[in-house]
């Protein structure tokens, strides 16, 4: 442009808003909205697999009792947090969280790798009495979870809402939802739930490097897969 032309550019506020705008609207989809379709932004985890009906109901609980207030569930890539919960939380571990549960208060432990942690009879008897392993816990205590029997009602629409969204249920899974509910509490779907929190990664396959001041956030080619190999 030479200086003639930028100065009727100046000269015009309305039509350089409308310019600057545009420019702005361009570096907008550019940057943001382009990425959504680019198929290498997606990472896949190859051993993360979609959430069984009872874990879904667990999951569902979580949210209905808003235990996501009290708890996160992502662990960032500092120091401090892959010390004490572990390895740090990958975006393709959300895959098939809809929606996701990262949160934003820890007013109780994260809990994205809480999976393994305990047995499961710690969590029934933390679920139902918080000051009977931890004295000076506020949590509140859920121990009508382990009399509440589960409503099997929903959840194939449940896994037929989360199927229209991406999450890859057969049409067998979901028939057969209803079956592996029948006879289970409250508790037992919190439980199932709360174990299966961050174990779908391979851990081994992962190599965080704790040593250094900050760790790495990339993602090794070892728990990458291509869109080619990715679960169904
Ligand atoms: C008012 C805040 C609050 C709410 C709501 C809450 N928690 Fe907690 N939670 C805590 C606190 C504080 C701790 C740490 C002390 C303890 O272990 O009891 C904790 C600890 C835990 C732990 C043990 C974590 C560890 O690594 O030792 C689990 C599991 C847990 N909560 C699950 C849940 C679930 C599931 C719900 C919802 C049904 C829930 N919490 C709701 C505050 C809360």
């Amino acid at each position: 442009m030479s200086e003639n032309q930028v100065n009727v550019l100046e000269r015009k506020p309305v039509i350089l808003i409308i310019v600057t705008l545009l420019v702005i609207l361009i570096g907008s989809v550019v940057t943001a909205l382009l990425p959504f379709f680019m198929e290498g932004m997606e990472v896949k985890i190859s051993t993360v697999r979609p959430y069984t009906a009872l874990e879904l109901e667990g999951r569902d609980i979580y949210m209905r009792e808003g235990c996501n207030n009290c708890h996160t569930q992502t662990v960032r890539p500092l120091r401090d947090e892959v010390l004490r919960y572990g390895e740090f939380s990958k975006s393709g571990e959300f895959a098939y969280d809809h929606p996701f549960l990262w949160g934003s208060k820890r007013t109780g432990p994260d809990l994205a790798r809480i999976g393994g942690k305990y047995p499961d009879s710690w969590h029934v008897q933390h679920m139902t009495d918080p000051r009977s392993l931890v004295k000076e816990s506020n949590m509140p205590a859920y121990a009508f979870m382990a009399t509440t029997p589960l409503d099997p009602s929903n959840i194939k629409s449940k896994m037929g809402a989360l199927r229209t969204v991406g999450v890859p249920y057969t049409d067998e899974e979901i028939a057969a939802a209803p079956e592996l509910l029948a006879g289970k509490t409250e508790m037992d779907a919190m439980v199932a739930y709360l174990q299966v929190l961050g174990t779908m990664i391979n851990k081994a396959a992962v190599e965080t490097v704790v040593d250094s001041a900050t760790v790495s956030p990339v993602v090794p080619d070892s728990l990458v897969t291509t869109p080619e190999t990715e679960v169904k």
